[in-house]
C-alpha cells in the first residue's frame, strides 16, 4: 500500500486513475464469481498496475501520442518496469503481478510487452485491461475529451473479440449497464433522466433520476424511476431510453451533480 504514495505524489491523475481501475476489478470479479481472496490479489495489482510510469518524464505523461521512438518504448516497457518495481517489495501474489504485467497485453496480443510470443494473456491481466480502458476513456485528459459513459460502453464493445475478451466484455456491460450510472439519457417520453443505478437483469432498462420535462425544462422535483415498469393498462412499458445526451448541451454537469448530493465519493478529476 506504500506503494501508493509513490504514484500519488508523481501525479493526481495516475492516483485517480489507480484506484478506479481497483473499484472496477473488484466489481468485475465478484460479477465473475471470484472468490475474496483471488478479488483481493487482483485489487492489489490494479492499484500498482501503472507503478511502473513512475520513472516517466512529465512531458510524455502529457502527450500520449506522436512519441518519439524512446518515447514509446518507454511506454511499452511500464508493465515489465512496474513488475520490477513491486517484486523488489516482495510478497506480492501472481495474481497480481499478472494484472501489472499483463493489463496492455490485449486478447489478440497485439498489445505490449510481448515476453512470450506464445503464451496467452493471463484471465487477471485481461480484467485489468477492461477496468483500465473504461476509466482511461470515461476520464478527460489535456489531451483527450472523455467518452460518455454510454459511448465508452459502445467502444468496448467495438473492441471486443480483438482487444479485449469477449466474454469479460459481456459481464462487464451487464454489470455497468449500456447506459452506466452518470449517463444523461431522453427518454420516449421526451423527458431528460440520470442514470442512477444499473439493472442487472436488464442492462438497457437501469434505474432513473428524471431531471428535465419534455420541453427541456428542469424540473423543480426529481423524481427518480424503474425502467421496468409496465402501464397496468396496456402491459406496455411506460418509458424507455431513446439515446445518451451530452450533458454539456444541457449546461449540466454530472460530476457537479453527483458530489453536491454526497454520490460520487472518489469520482476522477479531470486532468
Ligand atoms: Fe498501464
Ligand atoms: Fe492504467
Amino acid at each position: 500500500m506504500l506503494a501508493l504514495t509513490l504514484i500519488k505524489s508523481y501525479d493526481e491523475y495516475l492516483f485517480n486513475h489507480s484506484v478506479n481501475v481497483t473499484v472496477l476489478c473488484i466489481a468485475l470479479g465478484q460479477a465473475l464469481g471470484l472468490n475474496a481472496e483471488t478479488i483481493r490479489e487482483m485489487g492489489t495489482g490494479a492499484l500498482l498496475h501503472d507503478i511502473g510510469k513512475v520513472n516517466w518524464p512529465e512531458t510524455l505523461y502529457q502527450k500520449p501520442r506522436g512519441l518519439s521512438d524512446e518515447e514509446w518504448a518507454l511506454v511499452q516497457r511500464h508493465p515489465l518496469d512496474g513488475a520490477g518495481i513491486v517484486e523488489k517489495m516482495g510478497s506480492v501474489s501472481a495474481t497480481a503481478m499478472e494484472v501489472i504485467l499483463d493489463h496492455h497485453l490485449g486478447f489478440n496480443r497485439k498489445g505490449y510487452p510481448i515476453v512470450d510470443p506464445d503464451k496467452d494473456p493471463g484471465f487477471f491481466g485481461m480484467i485489468a485491461q477492461v477496468a483500465d480502458a473504461y476509466d482511461a476513456i470515461t476520464t478527460s485528459r489535456v489531451y483527450q475529451n472523455a467518452f460518455e459513459p454510454s459511448n465508452a460502453i459502445a467502444r468496448l464493445q467495438s473492441l471486443a473479440g480483438t482487444v479485449f475478451d469477449p466474454k469479460l466484455i459481456e459481464v462487464f456491460v451487464r454489470m455497468v449497464g449500456i447506459y452506466p450510472v452518470g449517463s444523461l439519457v431522453r427518454l420516449s417520453t421526451g423527458e431528460l433522466a440520470l442514470v442512477v443505478k444499473a439493472n442487472p437483469t436488464d442492462s438497457s432498462r437501469p434505474f432513473v433520476r428524471l431531471l428535465f420535462d419534455r420541453t427541456g425544462r428542469r424540473l423543480a422535483e426529481e423524481r427518480d424511476l424503474d425502467l421496468t415498469e409496465r402501464d397496468a393498462g396496456t402491459g406496455e412499458f411506460r418509458r424507455a431510453i431513446i439515446m445518451a445526451v451530452d450533458p454539456a448541451s444541457k449546461n449540466f454537469d454530472v460530476g457537479k451533480y453527483l458530489q453536491e448530493r454526497g454520490e460520487a465519493a472518489g469520482s476522477p478529476s479531470p486532468g
